[in-house]
């Protein structure tokens, strides 16, 4: 808002109005300054118009009516030629049924554009989970996407952290719809005594999930990373996370030998 303040404010004197419509042909040196810093500043206010859209939208926004997916990566043609596109590229089926439980006793049939190729570029997709009694979603994040939780059946305890370390949580049933906001972590257990469904719903095709599990434990950081961040000793990293304490080392070595 100073930024463009600032713009009006040199635009409003009768001499910066003909700085603005011929800047380069400006003689006198002060009217080139004035000219370069308007300049400047459209260019920060380009970039912090396009950083705006970029938290406002989590997808970028369609050209055209559709892009059926298609994954020909050998010709890299993103979007199914649309002559060939029918009403079954709209079509999703599979909601109607369970998906296997895990053992988390979470069961979930994902409706993103991996498994729906006629939702790229609509910035949108969605999930069924069912959870058997006690089932849960370990905490995590959608990192491209907020999430809108409706009960369809049963009783959870559903919530997210947010960034100042505030737990929101409720217990939830039947009819009841719970905001996650984008990229926060959160948490469902069905704390009821049926097996419990929910939908959920993102404004992103594909809205990625990350664990802690996965991100910290599975990958590829060194434990004294680790060791410092949760306060645990070597063993209890391998512990948790079931894997060698020299993967890293194994896997530096291996990267530094491979081919970049
Ligand atoms: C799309 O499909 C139509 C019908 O098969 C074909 O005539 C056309 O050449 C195709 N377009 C492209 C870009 O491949
Ligand atoms: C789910 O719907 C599909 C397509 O509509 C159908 O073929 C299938 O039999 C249904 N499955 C169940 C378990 O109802």
């Amino acid at each position: 808002m100073v930024l463009y303040d600032d713009q009006l404010l040199l635009r409003s004197t009768p001499q910066d109005q003909s700085t603005y419509s011929k800047p380069y042909f400006a003689s006198d040196p002060r009217k080139k300054k004035r000219a370069l810093q308007m300049m400047v500043l459209m260019v920060i206010r380009i970039l912090f118009v396009g950083l705006f859209i970029g938290l406002v939208f989590s997808d970028p926004p369609p050209v055209q009516d559709y892009c059926v997916a298609v994954t020909d990566s050998e010709t890299y043609i993103p979007c199914k030629n649309s002559s060939l596109v029918t009403i079954e590229d709209f079509m999703f089926y599979g909601l109607n049924a369970t998906a296997e439980f895990n053992d988390a006793g979470q069961a979930i049939v994902s409706v993103n554009v991996n498994t729906f190729p006629g939702l790229r570029t609509q910035g949108v997709s969605l999930a069924r989970a069912d959870y058997a009694v006690g089932g849960v979603a370990v905490p995590h994040v959608h990192p491209r996407a907020a999430e809108l939780v409706w009960v369809l059946e049963g009783t959870f305890c559903s919530g997210f952290i947010d960034s100042q370390e505030r737990v929101f949580s409720k217990v939830i049933q039947k009819g009841d719809v719970i905001l996650i906001p984008r990229g926060l972590v959160h948490f469902h257990k069905n704390v009821g005594d049926i097996q419990g469904t929910i939908l959920g719903f993102y404004d992103s095709e594909n809205a990625g999930r990350s664990t802690f599990r996965e991100t910290m434990l599975k990958c590829e950081v060194k434990e004294e990373h680790l060791e410092k961040d949760l306060g645990l000793s070597a063993e209890d990293i391998s512990k948790v996370s079931g894997r060698n304490l020299n993967l890293c080392g194994k896997a530096e070595a291996d990267s530094s030998t491979s081919p970049k």
